[in-house]
């Protein structure tokens, strides 16, 4: 039978994640953030003092990349996030990881892929797909809430302009722009909670197994 894939895109601190990890534990189906899969490339290219936009460089690391040697906390920080927006930008090093990406699914009967071009390209016949977003403003607050909260120091004015050139490099990039899926449910989180965006999620999922 084909793998069942639910496949979460959406920009920067829009929920998707939190979103994914809730559907992939209510399912009981395995999760592949595929954002760590850039930032691990990113990560070991800044790790060898190597430029992030040497093509071949960062695509030998792409194709060298064990997804199972990812450390979320090692790789959330946020300079790490910004450099794999720059790495993602590159063709080669995207055929390399997205391959990646679909072996991983593939593999499997079913699971949860959130990013930025699941529904577009990674995995454009996905049974599930469903689209996260929200203002920049609200996903900025989101930013310096969640930083604020661990004691850290935090800037508004400057987590909102990272945000938006974060958005302007992954939306406007040639290569598998962040964009919805035609077929895409679109959940606005601006102004709802994890459990009603899970709710939509799984009305959706629900109907999508059941046809499946
Ligand atoms: O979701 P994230 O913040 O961990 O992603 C980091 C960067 O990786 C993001 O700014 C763009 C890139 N990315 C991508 O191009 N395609 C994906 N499927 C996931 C992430």
């Amino acid at each position: 039978m084909k793998p069942f894939i639910v496949a979460i895109d959406g920009p920067a601190a829009s929920g998707k994640g939190t979103l994914a990890r809730r559907v992939a534990i209510h399912y009981g189906m395995p999760h592949l953030d595929t954002g760590l899969t850039y930032r691990a490339v990113a990560k070991a290219l800044l790790d060898k003092g190597l430029p992030l936009d040497d093509e071949p460089i960062a695509a030998d690391e792409a194709l060298h990349l064990d997804l199972r040697t990812m450390d979320k906390n090692i790789l959330s920080a946020h300079a790490i996030g910004e450099a794999a927006s720059k790495v993602a930008v590159m063709p080669a090093v995207r055929r390399a990881l997205v391959e990646a990406q679909r072996n991983f699914a593939r593999a499997l009967p079913a699971s949860v892929l959130d990013g930025r071009d699941i529904g577009t390209v990674v995995f454009p016949d996905a049974q599930a797909k469903l689209y996260v977003f929200a203002s920049p403003e609200v996903r900025a607050k989101r930013r310096y809430d969640e930083i604020i909260g661990k004691g850290g120091a935090a800037d508004y004015a400057e987590i909102l302009a990272d945000l938006k050139k974060r958005d302007e490099r992954d939306t406007t990039r040639t290569d598998s722009p962040l964009k919805p899926a035609n077929d895409a449910h679109l959940i606005d989180t601006s102004e709802m909670s994890i459990e009603a965006a899970f709710l939509a999620a799984k009305k959706l999922i629900d109907h999508a197994l059941a046809q499946h």
